[in-house]
């Protein structure tokens, strides 16, 4: 089984205010997005890295990406889904990894777990178990939601390509933030595999420097 792995990074980084986007900003002093790709593009299941790259992006992408031996970039949307859309018209393979490049660090054990799983199901995603009270968001606190029936989704998501762009162009219900609502919604089953925190994704400053951090201890 071929895999490719897309990572979308066509992103504006608007919640960490003005300028440059989060997936080309450093960690360590390597950009976020390519710690991303070396992540993925190492894994020997992994023939192909394609990265999505929002309009004006161009300058950032090969500056982050240089060096690598990658395919030009895809030009993705406005929304998350339409820049996975555009970068599954480009490729070819039996199977695909979607990944956020806003998740630098991707554990090998993570993509063998989901690879493995194909043999199994038509997809495959990472979760990891919630440790914090869950609430409903109302302008007091609202109810309490049981903990133990949810679960935190990441990515890399793994399909097989063609029920994952049959998915794509069946859906209907508004802006969908990862591939396994798409494919749940479609009838595809899709496993859930162990994540790992290191997957987390990079939004805040604070998880900046977090993630400084953790770079920091693990290579002492
Ligand atoms: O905004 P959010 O954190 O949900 O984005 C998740 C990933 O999707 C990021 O890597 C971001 O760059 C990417 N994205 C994209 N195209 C968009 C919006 C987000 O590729 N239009």
């Amino acid at each position: 089984m071929t895999v490719t792995a897309l990572i979308v990074a066509a992103g504006r980084g608007e919640r960490l205010g003005g300028g440059v986007p989060k997936q080309y900003r450093p960690i360590g002093g390597k950009p976020v997005l390519r710690w991303a790709a070396e992540a993925l593009i190492r894994h020997p299941g992994v023939r192909q890295v394609q990265v999505v790259i929002g309009e004006g992006q161009g300058e950032l992408a090969a500056a982050a990406l240089r060096g690598l031996d990658l395919p030009a970039p895809v030009t993705g949307g406005v929304e998350r889904a339409d820049s996975v859309q555009a970068g599954l018209r480009a490729i070819e393979a039996d199977a695909v990894l979607v990944h956020d490049a806003a998740r630098p660090f991707c554990p090998a054990a993570v993509i063998d777990r989901l690879i493995a799983q194909l043999e199994f199901s038509d997809g495959a995603v990472p979760v990891l178990p919630v440790s914090d009270t869950i609430a409903r968001a109302e302008s007091e606190l609202g109810d309490p939601l049981d903990r133990t029936a949810v679960v935190r989704v990441q990515t890399p998501q793994a399909f097989r390509l063609d029920p994952l762009r049959r998915a794509y162009a069946a859906w209907h219900s508004g802006v969908p933030t990862d591939e396994s609502s798409v494919a749940r919604a479609a009838g595809l089953r899709v496993a859930a595999v162990a994540g790992d925190p290191a997957l987390d994704k990079i939004t805040t400053d604070a998880d900046f420097q977090r993630a400084e951090q953790w770079l920091a201890g693990r290579l002492v």
